[in-house]
C-alpha cells in the first residue's frame, strides 16, 4: 500500500462526505421538481451527479495507491424548504462547509508528507473556489431580482465597451 493509514481514512470520511453532497443536492433537485422549478431542478441534477463524481474520483485515487474504499452508513439529508432561496443560502452553507473539510484533507496530507495526495487535493481546493463563487452569484441573483430597477441599470452599464 502505497498510502498511509491515516491518508487512507481521511479520503474515506471525505469520499462519504462526497456522497452525502450528491444525496443533498439529489433531494433538492426533487424539492424543486415537486414545486414545478424545472430550470432550479436540472441545474441540482448535475451537481448531484458532480459530487457523486468527486466520490469516484477520490476512490479511485486511493484505489490506485493500493489503499482500501470503505463506505459507512451516509447521514439523512434536509427534505424541506420555505423556498427556492432558501436552497441556495444552504447550498452555500454546505458548500463553505465542504472546503473546510476539503482543507482538512489537505493539511493531512502535508503532515504525512504525501506529495501523491496534496497534489490530487489541490484541484479540489480550486473546485471550492469555483463552488462558493457560482453558488454566491446565484444568491446574488436572488438579490438583483428583486430589485429590477437596479438590476436593468446594472444590465446596461454592462455595454460599455
Ligand atoms: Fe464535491
Ligand atoms: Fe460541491
Amino acid at each position: 500500500m502505497n498510502i498511509s493509514q491515516r491518508m487512507q481514512d481521511a479520503f474515506n470520511k471525505q469520499i462519504v462526505a462526497e456522497l452525502w453532497s450528491s444525496n443533498i443536492y439529489l433531494q433538492m433537485a426533487f424539492w424543486f421538481r415537486k414545486e414545478g422549478w424545472k430550470g432550479f431542478a436540472s441545474w441540482m441534477y448535475k451537481q448531484a451527479e458532480e459530487e457523486k463524481q468527486h466520490a469516484m474520483d477520490m476512490s479511485n485515487f486511493v484505489l490506485m495507491r493500493g489503499g482500501e474504499v470503505k463506505l459507512t452508513a451516509i447521514d439523512a439529508v434536509k427534505t424541506n424548504w420555505k423556498d427556492a432561496k432558501e436552497i441556495f443560502i444552504d447550498t452555500l452553507a454546505h458548500e463553505q462547509n465542504v472546503t473546510e473539510m476539503i482543507n482538512v484533507l489537505a493539511d493531512v496530507a502535508d503532515e504525512e508528507k504525501d506529495r501523491a495526495s496534496q497534489n490530487f487535493i489541490d484541484k479540489y481546493i480550486d473546485e471550492q473556489v469555483e463552488e462558493e463563487r457560482n453558488v454566491q452569484d446565484i444568491l446574488d441573483s436572488f438579490e438583483h431580482q428583486s430589485n429590477h430597477a437596479v438590476a436593468h441599470i446594472d444590465k446596461e452599464l454592462s455595454k460599455r465597451q
